[in-house]
C-alpha cells in the first residue's frame, strides 16, 4: 500500500527485521540509521528532521526536546517495543504526536524468556553450562549443581498484564501454584484460580518465585528495594524481564551474595547496555541481553503491527495500538 504520492518521510532509528524494512520502503520515504547504532536525542534530531513518522524502539529516548525539535512536521512516533517509558507521552499529547507500540504480539515471545530464566536460575544454568565448557567436570555426583525444582513452589507475577498471565499460564504447567500483584484484580476468567495479593509487601512474603513483570514506569523504580527483598522466603529466586529500573541493584547484589535470595535470571538491566559489573561476578546470576521479544516471528508481527497501525491512522481508522491519538 501506498498511503500519498509523495510518500510521507519517516526515519528509522534501528534497523529492523527485512520483511518490515520492505514493507516500511514501499510506504514510507524512509531514511535509515544504516549501522544500527544507538542514537542520542539530538542524533535523532539531526537524521529526522522533516519526518513524519518516527520509528524507534526502548534504546531511543524520545524526551521532550526530541519532540519539540521534530514538531509541528511530525506526526507520529511508532516504537517497536510494548513498554514506552522511553517516551515523553505527555509532551506527545500536548504536541498532537500519535504514538504506537506494539502490545499483544510479543506476550508469549516474552513468557518464553521469563521460563527460560525461571529454569536457568533455579536449575543452575550458568554454572553447568560453564562446567561442561571448561572441561572442569569430572563426572557426575549425587550432590552437584543441585537446584531448585519449580513443581509446587509458589509462583509470584508481579504485572499480571497480557504477558504475566501468559508467564502464569506457562508456571502452571510446571506445577506451580500461581499468584499475582497488580493494581487491579483481574476477573475470574482471566485469573484462572490465581490467588490475588492486593499489597506487594504480602504478594513477596509467599514467592518462592518472584517474577518481575510490570510496565516500566517512573513510579515503580527502586519498588523491588531492600527492604521488600527482605520478605522473600528463604531461598527465594527472582526472575525480571520488565525493566533494570524497577530493581534496587544493591540490595539485590547484596542479596544474592549473602545467600538470602538463591539465584536471579535478569534480561533486563538498569542503564543498558552498562550492567553492573558485579552481576558478571555471580555465579547465582543467569543473564541474558533483554531478549524477551527477540525471536524472528514475534519481531516481525511486531513491525507489522507498527506498519498496519499507521496504514489505518492515515485512512482515518484508529488501531488498537495506538497509547495517544492524534
Ligand atoms: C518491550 O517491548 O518493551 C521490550 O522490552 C523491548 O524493548
Amino acid at each position: 500500500m501506498v498511503l500519498s504520492s509523495p510518500k510521507p518521510r519517516a526515519f528509522l532509528c534501528r534497523r529492523f527485521t527485512e520483511s518490515v524494512e520492505a514493507a516500511l520502503r514501499k510506504r514510507y520515504d524512509l531514511r535509515i540509521n544504516e549501522n544500527d547504532s544507538i542514537l542520542s536525542p539530538d542524533d535523532i534530531v539531526k537524521s529526522a528532521q522533516g519526518s513524519q513518522v518516527l520509528f524507534a524502539s526502548a534504546t531511543e529516548q524520545i524526551n521532550e526536546s526530541v519532540l519539540r525539535q521534530l514538531s509541528p512536521r511530525l506526526r507520529y512516533v511508532a516504537t517497536l517495543s510494548v513498554g514506552y517509558d522511553h517516551i515523553n507521552t505527555a509532551v506527545a499529547q500536548e504536541l498532537g504526536i500519535g504514538v504506537l507500540h506494539t502490545p499483544d504480539v510479543l506476550s508469549d515471545a516474552c513468557s518464553e524468556i521469563a521460563m527460560m530464566l525461571m529454569l536457568n536460575a533455579c536449575r543452575r544454568g550458568y554454572e553447568a553450562d560453564r562446567m561442561v565448557r571448561s572441561g572442569s567436570w569430572t563426572g557426575w555426583s549425587p550432590t552437584q549443581l543441585l537446584g531448585i525444582g519449580l513443581k509446587g513452589k509458589r509462583v509470584v507475577v508481579f504485572g499480571m498484564g497480557r504477558i504475566g498471565q501468559e508467564i502464569a499460564t506457562r508456571a502452571r504447567a510446571f506445577g506451580m501454584e500461581i499468584h499475582y500483584h497488580n493494581r487491579r484484580r483481574l476477573p475470574p476468567e482471566q485469573e484462572a484460580g490465581a490467588s490475588y495479593h492486593a499489597d506487594l509487601d504480602e504478594a513477596m512474603q509467599v514467592a518462592d518465585i518472584f517474577v518481575i513483570a510490570a510496565p516500566g514506569s517512573a513510579q515503580l523504580k527502586g519498588i523491588i528495594n531492600a527492604e521488600r527483598i527482605a520478605r522473600l522466603p528463604a531461598r527465594a529466586v527472582i526472575v525480571n524481564i520488565s525493566r533494570g529500573e524497577l530493581v534496587d541493584d544493591d540490595a539485590l547484589i547484596h542479596a544474592l551474595t549473602g545467600g538470602r535470595v538463591f539465584a536471579a535470571g535478569l534480561d533486563v538491566f538498569a542503564n543498558e547496555p552498562n550492567v553492573d559489573p558485579r552481576y558478571r561476578e555471580l555465579d547465582n546470576v543467569f543473564l541474558s541481553p533483554h531478549l524477551g521479544s527477540a525471536t524472528q516471528e514475534t519481531r516481525d508481527a511486531m513491525g507489522m503491527l507498527l506498519v498496519d497501525g499507521l496504514d489505518a491512522l492515515y485512512q482515518g481508522r484508529t488501531p488498537s495500538n495506538v497509547l495517544i491519538p492524534r
